[in-house]
C-alpha cells in the first residue's frame, strides 16, 4: 500500500489494457461494499472509502474499448450486486477524448471511468455544503482508485479538463440531480484504436426517485455552473493556465522528518489495507504514535498526485498544518509541513486538546487523536490563476491526499477519520502563518480505543 499510494506507475507498457478482472478489482476497492453492519432499521453497509456521513453521493461510470471479458460500451458501476449496467453500446471512447480536447491519457486509454456526484444523496442531511463534499467524497475514493490501479501496475489520471455538458450528455444525466465531476483514464493503448466519436442519443432511463420530496439548492447549482467548461476552447486554456504554484523555501528552524528504512516499512497489500480502513470512533487518548509513523504518512501521501491540472509532483494546491497532541520525539503544538524540505516547522509549542476539539465542532475525536492534519489552501491565489475551476481542484486534491492519509495510516495499523470543522476557527488558530488561506479538510489519526470484553 504505501509503495502504490506514493510511486507512479514505472513506465507502462506501449499496451497496458485492464482486462475485467482488474476492472472488478479496481471498482469494487474504490467504491464496493466492504462492510455491513446491524443498524436499528436494518443493515447497514459501508464502501471502500469514507465518505461524509456514509451517504455515498458518487457514482461510477465505465466507457470502455472492447476488453478481455467486457464488450465496448457505456456502463453504470453498481456496488449493491458488483455489477455494470449497460446503458450504451459500442465504443463510445471518442467522444471523452473530443470532451477532453483530445488530453492524451484519455486518448490512449482503453477505459475511462467518470466520476459522478448526486446532490440530493448528500443534501438531504448536509444541505449546500454538499458541495464541497463532492470534492471530498470523490478525492477518498479517487485515493482507493489510483492505489489499486497502481497495484495492478496501470497507469491512471484525474483530468479534471473537459466539457461538462458533453460528458453529462453521453450519461444522459439529469444535470439539476447528478453531475459529472472528473474522469480517471486507466491503462494506456496505441492512440490509432480512438474512434470517432459517436451520436449519443437520449436514453430516458427510469431511475428510482431518492425520496418522495427532494430540496433543490440553488447555491450548489450556481457553482457547479460558474465552475464549468463550456467548450473545448475553455479546456485548451485551462490546461494551458497550468500554474507554477511551488512554495518557495523558507529559511528557519524546522525538525526533519525521518526517512524509515523501505525494508522496515509495513508491507500490506492494498487490498488488505482498504478492506482495514474504517474510521476510527474512539481514540484513546492515552496512546502516542512515533515520529517516523507520523513521517511515514507525511512522506507518502505528498509526493503528488497524477493530474491534468498540478504541473509537476512539487506542485500541490493544499499545505498542510498539524496539531501534534501525542507523537514520541516531538513538541506538543501547532506545526507546518514545509513539504519541499520534509520538514516540521513549529508554530507555536503547547498542549492544545481543547482547542483541536473547538475547531473539530466540538467533537471529541481530534480532542483525543495523537494527531490532526489540517489542510489548508490560498484559494484566491489559486482562483485567479485557474479560474473559477481552481476550486473543484482544491477540494478534490484535499480529498485525495486526506483519502491517502487514511490509507498510510491504516497501513501502520494506526486508526484515522475524516472530520468536519469550523473553517475560519481553523485559520485564526494556525495565523498569522495561515492568514489568507483556507480551511479545506481535516484528519485525526491516532490509535483506536480498545473495547474491554464485557
Ligand atoms: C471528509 C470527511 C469528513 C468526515 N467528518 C466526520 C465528522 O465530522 N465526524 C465523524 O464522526 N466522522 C466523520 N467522517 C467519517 C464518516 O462518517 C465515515 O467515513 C463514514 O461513516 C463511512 O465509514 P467508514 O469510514 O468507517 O467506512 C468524515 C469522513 C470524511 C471522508
Amino acid at each position: 500500500m504505501l509503495s502504490a499510494i506514493s510511486e507512479p506507475v514505472s513506465a507502462p507498457r506501449a499496451n497496458s489494457i485492464p482486462s475485467i478482472y482488474d476492472l472488478a478489482r479496481i471498482l469494487y476497492f474504490s467504491a464496493g461494499i466492504t462492510k455491513e453492519r446491524e443498524g436499528l432499521e436494518g443493515k447497514i453497509y459501508f464502501r471502500a472509502a469514507a465518505c461524509t456521513g456514509a451517504l455515498y453521493e458518487i457514482e461510477l461510470y465505465v466507457v470502455c474499448t472492447d476488453l478481455h471479458g467486457l464488450d465496448a460500451g457505456v456502463y453504470h458501476f453498481n456496488p449493491a450486486d458488483l455489477s455494470l449496467r449497460l446503458l450504451r453500446r459500442g465504443d463510445f471512447r471518442g467522444n471523452l477524448a473530443q470532451a477532453t480536447a483530445m488530453e492524451s491519457s484519455v486518448a490512449q486509454a482503453p477505459v475511462t471511468l467518470i466520476c459522478t456526484g448526486t446532490y440530493w444523496r448528500n443534501a438531504w442531511k448536509y444541505r449546500a455544503r454538499t458541495y464541497r463534499h463532492f470534492g471530498w467524497d470523490n478525492g477518498t475514493l479517487l485515493a482507493n482508485l489510483l492505489a489499486v490501479s497502481a497495484a495492478s501496475a496501470l497507469p491512471a489520471e484525474i483530468v479534471l479538463g473537459f466539457v461538462d455538458s458533453e460528458v453529462n450528455r453521453l450519461l444522459d444525466l439529469d444535470a439539476r440531480r447528478e453531475v459529472s465531476l472528473c474522469l480517471v483514464p486507466i491503462g494506456r493503448t496505441s492512440g490509432s484504436s480512438l474512434p470517432q466519436p459517436r451520436k449519443a442519443a437520449e436514453l430516458g432511463l427510469e431511475t428510482i426517485p431518492l425520496s418522495q420530496h427532494e430540496v433543490e439548492y440553488p447555491a450548489m447549482l450556481e457553482m457547479h455552473e460558474a465552475s464549468s467548461l463550456d467548450s473545448v476552447e475553455e479546456v485548451h486554456q485551462w490546461r494551458a493556465q497550468r500554474p507554477d504554484l511551488t512554495s518557495s523555501a523558507v529559511a528557519g528552524e524546522g525538525v526533519r522528518l525521518p526517512r524509515t528504512l523501505e525494508e522496515e516499512q509495513p508491507k500490506d497489500t492494498t487490498e488488505h489495507v482498504i478492506l482495514r480502513r474504517g474510521s476510527t470512533r474512539t481514540f484513546d487518548r492515552a496512546a502516542s504514535i512515533t515520529l517516523s509513523q507520523l513521517s511515514t504518512i507525511l512522506d507518502h501521501t505528498t509526493r503528488g498526485l497524477p493530474t491534468d491540472f498540478l504541473e509537476s509532483p512539487a506542485t500541490q494546491l493544499n499545505d498542510l498544518y498539524l496539531i501534534v497532541h501525542s507523537v514520541e520525539g516531538l513538541k506538543s503544538g501547532a506545526y507546518f509541513f514545509r513539504r519541499q524540505q520534509r520538514a516540521l516547522e513549529l508554530l507555536k509549542e503547547g498542549g492544545f486538546r481543547a482547542e483541536a476539539r473547538q475547531l473539530g465542532l466540538e467533537q471529541q475525536l481530534p480532542a483525543d487523536a495523537c494527531v490532526n492534519i489540517y489542510l489548508l489552501s490560498d484559494l484566491a491565489r489559486i482562483l485567479e490563476r485557474y479560474g473559477n475551476r481552481g476550486y473543484r481542484a482544491v477540494q478534490l486534491e484535499a480529498g485525495v491526499i486526506g483519502g491517502r492519509i487514511y490509507l498510510a495510516a491504516y497501513a501502520q495499523h494506526l486508526g484515522a477519520t475524516g472530520l468536519t470543522f469550523y473553517d475560519d476557527d481553523v485559520i485564526n488558530f494556525f495565523s498569522p502563518h495561515a492568514r489568507n488561506k483556507s480551511t479545506v479538510f481535516l484528519l485525526a489519526i491516532g490509535k483506536a480505543l480498545k473495547r474491554r470484553a464485557q
